[in-house]
């Protein structure tokens, strides 16, 4: 094939008389592939035509050193010019153009000049223009299409524009660039809507950590990995100071990534993402719809209830009413009685006719119901001054579903859809053999047949597979497969997620040789060493106990599950280290310790409980997401739930159970007991099945501690007046009090902690207790999941139908 020849003879190019120099009033033609071509005097790029689609060429400057070139630059991304007669040329006036067949001029650098001049490719990719004094008139270091090399500016004038999708590379929807604020932003410009989604945009610049004060513009990526912004921004890639070939590529999914060259496999690997969590990305589902993200399907997309979608194909087209949307008018005729249904966590991002500050849902949702028309549902979320940003949708767009949001959506629908429509299909545990919606391939464009596109196809997927859904497809199918993942993978797998590798040397340092001083805490597993790593940063530093052992595969591949959990209310780890028989794991350290520490003082009062009941449930149902139940936390206890500066719980410890030998879970006896006392679900001991709910047993304990103040290790006075007093478990104890009092307020009375001196809501208790009780049954199967149980915690409940 024409491309594998032009392979060829680069190769020999690059050793022999390549000439990386174009002069005044010669020209390059698209009709000489293998002679027509400038290569860097290093051999690692070249300037040439590519070809993009059947007869069409794009003159680009390419990386050669890949298995198939990658463009990282191009003139005419969205003109191509046709494979017969056409030009690049250096005029004799100054001008270089690109003349098509047709001999129309599709693209030119307009530049003159009276001096001598020629055409440069530089060994870092830059294609330049300047007189034989070295005097720059135009280089493509200037124009960036997707992609930014090392040294080369995003500035003012230059940003980066993602490509359609990896096989066609004309312009996308993504921009990365610097706003009138000074701030280095991600956009997405779709056809109809644009909006800003990185970093966070309803942030202000310094909560997300920017300046708007630095005017120069200016952001680079350097050769050790680094990507610096003037804005403030910084992030380095995880292999920070590898000398390698790195590029940084807004990619058409709209996450910009810096790429790591693997000189082994010729392969560009992803080693940093500015975005962990994709359906923050904006643009991807369409009008109507919720973005959810699958830890194995990757991202999907899903109608709201009483919508259907468009086309099935195109999810950026959404999804329409199955009502007549004028039964939402509040006009003589068609006012139809209407309804509101809670859609927990979601998040529908901008176009809110205004923001209200109100005291209850019930006062946002009478400003809905007066807006009519004007109002088809409004987004709630608590602030942090006690009272509720009210936000009525006057459209619903950039929806996502996700446990980590911290608000919830009502979707106002006449009475009767809501009753005749189902709920989507989300939580349904048939979706584990079937795919719940179509992946995202809006931008895959079906190919025509034809060897070359095949072949270029091929060169395109071979990009395509550093993407992280087809990677994680890969992997769960060799996991599955119960296959040996190569080490490779997991590397690249575990970049892709952010984790750092570190030495154990470093570690050992850190935590002066894992002393005793620096003990911090011991649970399953292991032992927990506050440390200052090289970087001075703190962590948490778990040494695992040598019979935790495993070999080094097995425990790259448990680790990568780990990596791709990533919620708010779940302690972040940073990396891992495996040396020998050594297996350590690295997490952020948290300043204010556990849960455990404070239900001993009385520091907590009943705001920051609820909010640990709820988070802590949140951070649960994320580990338990869907229907795999891919994550078991087995030890949830009060040591285990940290807390934030703001009292924020995080859960800690997770994903050890994956992490021990697998094994255990299976087996019998006592050696699979994980867990704690008093915290520990029947089925432990029964040998029965061990599932997600052993975790929903043990948060229920947590919770009647927390409100009670009471130990579940010890048993409690009951004073049964007439037969004395007798000891119980504090289970025993919360439901016989209950039983024994005759209302609602005096057992919430004899029930609440006494250090909280009557300072509670009387409703969020009973709520409360209601919950756990619930979820400490005997009968696993009376238990609710913990998806459940975030939504019950919500404000005003689940499945709550007002009016
Ligand atoms: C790339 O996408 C653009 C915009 O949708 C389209 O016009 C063009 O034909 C596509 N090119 C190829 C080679 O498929
Ligand atoms: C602005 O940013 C540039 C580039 O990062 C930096 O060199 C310069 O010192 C900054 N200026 C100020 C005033 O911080
Ligand atoms: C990147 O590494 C440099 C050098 O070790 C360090 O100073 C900087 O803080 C790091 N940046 C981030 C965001 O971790
Ligand atoms: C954009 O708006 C036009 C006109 O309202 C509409 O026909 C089209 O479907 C919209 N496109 C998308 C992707 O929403
Ligand atoms: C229609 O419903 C709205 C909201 O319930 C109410 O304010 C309005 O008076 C009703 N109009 C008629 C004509 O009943």
């Amino acid at each position: 094939m024409a491309i594998q020849v032009l392979l060829l003879l680069l190769t020999c190019f690059a050793t022999s008389a390549a000439k990386d120099t174009l002069s005044q009033g010669s020209s390059l033609s698209v009709e000489k592939p293998t002679t027509d071509i400038l290569v860097s005097a290093n051999g690692d790029f070249s300037a040439g035509f590519f070809q993009v689609g059947d007869n069409a060429f794009c003159f680009s400057v390419m990386f050669t050193r890949s298995q198939t070139p990658t463009p990282v630059w191009m003139a005419n991304r969205d003109q191509p010019l046709n494979g017969k007669s056409s030009t690049l040329s250096l005029l004799k006036s100054g001008n270089l153009i690109l003349i098509d067949a047709g001999r129309t001029p599709f693209w030119s650098t307009t530049t003159s000049s009276s001096s001598e001049l020629h055409l440069k490719l530089n060994n870092n990719g830059n294609l330049l223009l300047q007189t034989s004094q070295g005097t720059v008139l135009w280089q493509s270091f200037d124009s960036p299409t997707d992609t930014l090399l090392p040294g080369q500016k995003l500035t003012d004038q230059a940003f980066l524009l993602s490509s359609r999708s990896t096989t066609n590379f004309s312009s996308g929807f993504y921009k990365l660039f610097f706003d009138t604020d000074n701030v280095l932003k991600c956009l997405y410009k779709g056809p109809n809507i644009s909006s800003v989604y990185w970093p966070t945009p309803y942030n202000t610049a310094s909560t997300n950590g920017r300046s708007t004060f630095n005017i120069s513009r200016i952001a680079l990526l350097d050769s050790y990995g680094a990507f610096l912004s003037s804005d403030g921004f910084q992030s380095n890639s995880t292999d920070y100071l590898a000398t390698l070939h790195r590029k940084l590529v807004m990619d058409p999914d709209g996450n910009p990534r810096i790429y790591s060259f693997n000189q082994n496999r010729k392969m560009w690997e992803v080693t940093w993402q500015a975005i962990n969590a994709p359906c923050t990305v904006h643009g991807l589902c369409g009008a109507n719809s919720l973005c959810a993200y699958h830890p194995v399907n990757g991202r999907t997309c899903y109608c709201m209830q009483g919508f259907k979608v468009k086309d099935p194909n195109d999810w950026t087209q959404g999804c329409v009413p199955e009502f007549d949307e004028e039964q939402l008018s509040c006009s003589r005729k068609k006012n139809a009685s209407i309804d509101f249904v809670i859609l927990p966590s979601t998040e529908f991002y901008g176009y809110e006719s205004k923001v209200y500050n109100v005291a209850s849902l019930i006062q946002c949702r009478n400003i809905c119901t007066q807006l009519c028309d004007n109002c088809k549902g409004f987004q709630l979320s608590f602030n942090n001054i006690r009272t509720y940003n009210c936000y009525p949708k006057t459209v619903w767009l950039n929806g996502r579903d996700s446990p980590d949001f911290s608000g919830d959506t009502y979707l106002k629908l006449p009475k009767q859809t809501l009753l005749s429509s189902k709920k989507p299909l989300k939580h349904s545990p048939m979706e584990c053999s079937s795919r719940l919606s179509q992946p995202l391939d809006r931008f895959y464009q079906k190919p025509r047949r034809n060897s070359t596109l095949n072949f270029l196809l091929w060169f395109a997927s071979a990009v395509g597979a550093l993407e992280l859904t087809a990677i994680l497809a890969v992997w769960f199918f060799l996991f599955r497969t119960n296959k040996q993942p190569d080490h490779e993978d997991q590397r690249l797998l575990l970049s892709a997620t952010g984790f750092q590798r570190f030495s154990y040397a470093e570690l050992k340092r850190a935590t002066k040789g894992f002393s005793h001083s620096h003990e911090i805490g011991r649970g399953s597993g292991g032992v927990v060493y506050k440390g200052k790593l090289d970087d001075d940063r703190f962590a948490a530093i778990k040494l695992l106990s040598s019979d935790a052992n495993q070999g080094e595969a097995e425990f790259l591949a448990e680790l990568s599950t780990i990596g791709m959990l990533n919620h708010m209310n779940l302690i972040d780890m940073w990396g891992y280290c495996v040396e020998g028989k050594h297996r350590v794991l690295v997490y952020e350290y948290m300043e204010h310790g556990s849960l455990a520490d404070y239900l001993s003082s009385n520091t907590l009062d009943w705001k920051k409980r609820f909010d640990v009941a709820v988070g802590t449930a949140k951070g649960l149902a994320y580990l338990h997401e869907e229907c795999l139940e891919w994550v078991l936390h087995c030890d949830v206890k009060p040591q285990n739930i940290l807390l934030d500066s703001n009292f924020q719980p995080k859960v800690a410890d997770f994903g050890l159970s994956k992490l021990l030998n697998r094994d255990e879970r299976a087996g019998s006896g006592f050696s699979r007991i994980r867990g704690t006392r008093g915290y520990m679900a029947p089925e432990w001991v029964y040998n029965l099945p061990i599932t997600s709910k052993v975790d929903v047993y043990s948060y229920g304990i947590v919770v009647l501690e927390m409100v009670t103040g009471k130990s579940a290790m010890e048993t409690h006075s009951l004073d049964l007046s007439s037969r004395g007093i007798e000891q119980r478990r504090l289970v025993t104890w919360v439901s016989d009090v209950i039983n024994g009092a005759p209302k609602t307020e005096f057992w919430v009375e004899a029930i609440a902690d006494p250090k909280l001196e009557g300072e509670y809501e009387i409703s969020q208790v009973e709520v409360l207790v209601k919950v756990a009780l619930q979820c400490v049954q005997d009968d696993m199967n009376q238990r609710p999941s913990m998806s459940q149980v975030a939504e019950m915690l919500q404000p005003h409940g689940k499945t709550l139908l007002l009016c």
